[in-house]
C-alpha cells in the first residue's frame, strides 16, 4: 500500500515594511483602480535593510522546529534571489535553526518554480524512507526598477514547509503535469540586482505553461476541473490567477462566470494581496490563504499550478488531510501582516535608493526586522546573521 506523502506543517513570513499602491498610485497620479483592481494588488511587502532571503526563510521556518528539529534528514532552499553564488542559503539557515548536522543542504533555482521542484523531490525522499522530515523553504524578494510597469508587483515573503509521511495537511498526489520551454521572458543576469522581463510576453507564457502542463496532467489522469474545489495559481499579481483561471476553463472548453472563478480562487489570495511577489513564496503563500479562509476542506482536491519564467510550468494536485484547520498558523500570520511598518512614498524611493554594500568593507545593516533572526553586518564580504 502507498504511503501518503504531504505537507505536515506550513507557515510564512514576510518583509517587515509595507507600501500601499494606493499611495503608490497617488504618486504618479493615476488612477488606484489600475493597481487594486487591473492588477489586483493592494500593498506590497518590503524587506527592511537587515532581512534578506535567509532571514525570511529562517523566520518562515522558526515555528515548525522550534519544538521538535529531530529526524530532518535534508533542508531544500528554493530561491532565485539568493545571496551567493555559491554557498546555499539553507547553510546560514541550519545553523540559524540548529538543526541536525546529519542533514544534507542544497538550494534550488528556476526563477519562481524551483520550490515546487523542491516539494516533488522532498516527497520522494520521504516515499522512500518514511521515518525522515523534510524542510521545504521557499524565500524571495522580488524587485523592479522604479517606473516600469511591474513595479506595483514588487513584494517579498518566504514560506516553510515540513513534508512527512501521514502529513497533517495535504497530500501531494503522485501525478503532475509538466512543461518547459526555452525563452526569455522574465530574467537577471548575475550583475543585476533588479530582474529584467517582458511583461506581456511573460503573461503569454505563462498562459502557454499552464495549458500544456494541464493537458499534460490530464493525460495521466483523465481529470476534469469539476475534480477541485479550489485552484491555486502562482500569483506574481492577483489578477493573474483570475485571467489563469478562465483561460483554463476556456481551454477546457468550460464557461464559467466572474463568480464562478472567484468561488474557485479568491479564498487563495487573500495575503498575496497584501503581500505583493514573493516569487518560489507566492504558490505555497496562496495554499496557506485558501487553508486559513475556507473551513470543511477536508477530503478535497485542490489544484496547484506552478509556474517558473524561462520556463516551466507544473501542474499537481493536493488532497486535504482531515482535521487540518487544527495545524494551522492563521492567527500569527494574521497579526504578522497587522504588525508591519507602513511607509511613506518618500521613505519607500529613500529605500529602492539605498544601493547594497559590494566593496567587502564592514558594514552594520540598520535594525528594522521585528522577526527572530536578522542580518546584523557585512563584512570582509561575508554575511552575518544572528538571532535577535
Ligand atoms: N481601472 C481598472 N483596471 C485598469 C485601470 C483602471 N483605471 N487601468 C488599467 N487597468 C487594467 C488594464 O485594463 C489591464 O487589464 P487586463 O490585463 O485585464 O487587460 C490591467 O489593468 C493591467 O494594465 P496594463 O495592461 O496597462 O499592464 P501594465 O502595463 O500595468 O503591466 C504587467 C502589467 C505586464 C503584468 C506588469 O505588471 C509586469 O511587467 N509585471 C511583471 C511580470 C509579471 O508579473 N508577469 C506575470 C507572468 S510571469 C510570472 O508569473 C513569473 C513572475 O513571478 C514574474
Amino acid at each position: 500500500m502507498n504511503t501518503s506523502v504531504g505537507i505536515n506543517a506550513i507557515h510564512f513570513y514576510t518583509g517587515n515594511f509595507v507600501f500601499s499602491l494606493q499611495t503608490l498610485a497617488e504618486a504618479k497620479n493615476i488612477d488606484a483602480n489600475k493597481y487594486t483592481r487591473g492588477i489586483g494588488q493592494d500593498h506590497m511587502s518590503l524587506s527592511a535593510h537587515d532581512e534578506d532571503v535567509v532571514t525570511l526563510g529562517a523566520n518562515a521556518a522558526y515555528p515548525l522546529v522550534k519544538d521538535d528539529n529531530s529526524n530532518i534528514s535534508t533542508l531544500l532552499f528554493a530561491t532565485e534571489t539568493g545571496v551567493d553564488q555559491s554557498k546555499s542559503a539553507g547553510v546560514y539557515v541550519h545553523r540559524l535553526l540548529d538543526l541536525p548536522k546529519t542533514c544534507r543542504i542544497v538550494e534550488l533555482k528556476q526563477a519562481c518554480y524551483s520550490g515546487t521542484a523542491a516539494v516533488q523531490m522532498a516527497c520522494a525522499l520521504v516515499a522512500r524512507k518514511q521515518n525522515e522530515r523534510v524542510l521545504v523553504i521557499m524565500s524571495d524578494i522580488a524587485h523592479y526598477d522604479l517606473n516600469t510597469p511591474a513595479e506595483a508587483t514588487q513584494g517579498c515573503g518566504a514560506v516553510a514547509m515540513m513534508i512527512t509521511a501521514n502529513p497533517r495537511v495535504a497530500e501531494v498526489l503522485p501525478e503532475s503535469g509538466l512543461y518547459t520551454e526555452d525563452v526569455m521572458d522574465f530574467w537577471r543576469p548575475n550583475y543585476r540586482k533588479n530582474a529584467l522581463v517582458d511583461g506581456k510576453f511573460s503573461a503569454e507564457m505563462y498562459m502557454k505553461s499552464l495549458t500544456h502542463a494541464w493537458d499534460d496532467y490530464v493525460s495521466q489522469t483523465d481529470s476534469g476541473l469539476g475534480d477541485f474545489r479550489h485552484f491555486c495559481y502562482h500569483s506574481p499579481f492577483s489578477r493573474m490567477a483570475f485571467k489563469a483561471h478562465l483561460h483554463l476553463a476556456r481551454h477546457c472548453g468550460v464557461k464559467l462566470s466572474g463568480d464562478n472563478i472567484s468561488k474557485h480562487i479568491d479564498a487563495g489570495l487573500h495575503y498575496n494581496r497584501t503581500i505583493g511577489n514573493s516569487y518560489t513564496a507566492s504558490l505555497y503563500i496562496g495554499l496557506t490563504s485558501l487553508l486559513e479562509h475556507v473551513d470543511g476542506l477536508a477530503g478535497q482536491r485542490i489544484g496547484m499550478f506552478s509556474y517558473g519564467s524561462g520556463c516551466v510550468g507544473e501542474f499537481f494536485a493536493l488532497r486535504v488531510v482531515d482535521n487540518y484547520e487544527e495545524h494551522l498558523f492563521k492567527a500569527e500570520h494574521r497579526d504578522m501582516l497587522d504588525a508591519r511598518t507602513a511607509i511613506d512614498h518618500s521613505q519607500y524611493l529613500h529605500y529602492c535608493a539605498e544601493p547594497e554594500p559590494t566593496d567587502g568593507e564592514a558594514h552594520e545593516m540598520e535594525m528594522g526586522t521585528t522577526g527572530r533572526f536578522r542580518l546584523a553586518a557585512i563584512n570582509a564580504h561575508q554575511r552575518e546573521y544572528v538571532i535577535v
